[in-house]
Parts: C-alpha cells; sequence; structure tokens
C-alpha cells in the first residue's frame, strides 16, 4: 500500500483545492512531500493535515508569475535533503468570463505564464536529473473544459499543456521517467467554484494513478481522476 515509501514528491499549488488532496494521497502512499503555494504561510495548513503521514514534509514558496518567484520554488527543491522523483504540476489559475475578443493581452500572457511557462521551467529544472537516476513521474494537470470561448487563455493553455507532456514524454521515452497528464472532473475549489458536479475530495485516487505506475510503464497519456472515483481512496 506504502509503494511510495522514501520517495519525494512536489506538488505546486498544495496549499489548497486540488494541489492538496494530491499531496494528501500521495503522503498516505508513504511519499515524503514538498509543499508549495505562492507564499509559505499558504501551505501551513497542508503541512499540519500532513503531520498524520507519518512522511518528512518541506515547504517552499513561490509566484509561478514571476521569474523569482520559480527561482525560489527550484532553489527551495534543490535545498531540501532528497531528489526529488514525482513532480505534480498542479497550479494554475483561470480567468474571469469575458467575451474572446475582450480578452487583454496581459490576461493571456499571465495565464500562460503561470499554466505553461512555469511548468515548462520546472520540468526543465528537474526532468533531467530524474533522466539521469532513471526514475520520475511528471503529471501535469489538464482540463476537460471545452466549448467555453468566454475562459480561452484558461482552455488553451491546458491543450498547451496536453501537447507539451505528449512531447515530454516521448523526449524522456526509454528512461523509465513516466510523463503523463491528468484531468480531475470538474471540482468545487476556489477554481471550479460551487457550482461544480463533484467534491474535490473525489480527486483521488485517480490523481494517484499515474504517480504509482510501475517501472517504464504508459507514458504520454491523459488519465481522468473521475474514471476512479468509485475506489478506495
Ligand atoms: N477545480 C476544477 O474543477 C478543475 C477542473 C479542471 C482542471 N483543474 C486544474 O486543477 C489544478 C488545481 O486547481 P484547483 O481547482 O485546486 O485550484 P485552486 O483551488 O484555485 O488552487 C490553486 C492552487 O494553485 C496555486 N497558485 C495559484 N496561482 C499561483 C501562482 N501564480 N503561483 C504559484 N501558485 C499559484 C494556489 O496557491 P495559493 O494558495 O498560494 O494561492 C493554490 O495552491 C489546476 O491546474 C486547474 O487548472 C481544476
Amino acid at each position: 500500500m506504502r509503494k511510495l515509501e522514501g520517495r519525494w514528491a512536489l506538488v505546486t499549488g498544495s496549499s489548497r483545492g486540488i494541489g492538496q488532496q494530491i499531496a494528501l494521497g500521495l503522503a498516505r502512499r508513504g511519499c515524503n512531500i514538498i509543499v508549495h503555494g505562492r507564499e509559505a504561510r499558504n501551505g501551513r495548513k497542508t503541512i499540519e493535515l500532513l503531520a498524520g503521514c507519518e512522511v518528512q514534509t518541506h515547504l517552499v514558496a513561490g509566484d509561478l508569475a514571476t521569474e523569482p518567484g520559480i527561482r525560489a520554488v527550484i532553489d527551495g527543491v534543490n535545498a531540501h535533503p532528497g531528489t526529488l522523483d514525482i513532480l505534480y504540476n498542479n497550479a494554475a489559475i483561470s480567468n474571469r468570463s469575458t467575451p474572446l475578443f475582450e480578452f487583454p493581452m496581459e490576461v493571456w500572457l499571465q495565464t500562460f505564464q503561470v499554466n505553461l511557462f512555469a511548468m515548462i521551467r520546472l520540468c526543465n529544472a528537474f526532468a533531467p536529473g530524474m533522466r539521469e537516476r532513471g526514475y520520475g513521474r511528471i503529471i501535469n494537470l489538464t482540463s476537460g473544459i471545452a466549448d467555453q470561448p468566454n475562459l480561452a487563455p484558461y482552455s488553451v493553455s491546458k491543450a498547451a499543456v496536453d501537447k507539451y507532456s505528449r512531447d515530454l514524454a516521448c523526449e524522456l521515452k526509454d528512461a523509465n521517467v513516466l510523463v503523463n497528464y491528468l484531468d480531475p472532473g470538474w471540482l468545487k475549489t476556489d477554481l471550479g467554484g460551487p457550482n461544480a458536479w463533484e467534491d474535490v475530495e473525489t480527486v483521488l485516487p485517480g490523481a494517484l494513478v499515474p504517480a504509482l505506475l510501475d517501472d517504464n510503464g504508459p507514458t504520454g497519456r491523459l488519465y481522468s481522476a473521475q474514471d476512479y472515483k468509485m475506489l478506495e481512496r
């Protein structure tokens, strides 16, 4: 059951919402967790929740919309006592509903910065070490959002995440660094809103599946967390 015993995972955006659930789910499988939020104080609640899981924890902070923030996350991870085995790229922002032709360019740029470019920076920082060590699991959060041009910067950034994940999987083929992307479903979180179909807890256990894959398992694939929601968390 504690298949990830001794491993270390960075879960970006694990201060609340889906990332917090993923951090808890991984920790229950024995995985040590690097919690991340924009500010350190945002991550403290998750650190408290993890206290019952008998794993080691480390806290990093940084705004993924800024270069110093991304640097702080990378440096914070490199300062922790282990090597990174699992990179769970979960943090993202959505948009205020806006007519498609009226989105300011700044909104497009900021959305892509947080949702895609920061993810690429983290993969650039940590995937080569995983390849050298012959073990890694990278999971990128995507979305099933469709036919909502009023949220186009968000949905287009997620389409780019899918393509990037497949390219990265190809780059790391045969290195036992498995790269997959996860659609969590529409969940009640700050981002998903109160009208979402599912409670945030239903992201488990499905979100763990791409982290628990056996060596040289599937890579470059889409996983849907809601396909597994009836199984034990
Ligand atoms: N909820 C849904 O229905 C749904 C559906 C499809 C996909 N997703 C995806 O699932 C992932 C998690 O979503 P969620 O619903 O859990 O969102 P959420 O409740 O809004 O939580 C967002 C998380 O990301 C962090 N974050 C936000 N902006 C950041 C920034 N600029 N720099 C660093 N960290 C930042 C937040 O940290 P702070 O606490 O420090 O702000 C928080 O931990 C996202 O990739 C989202 O696109 C969600």
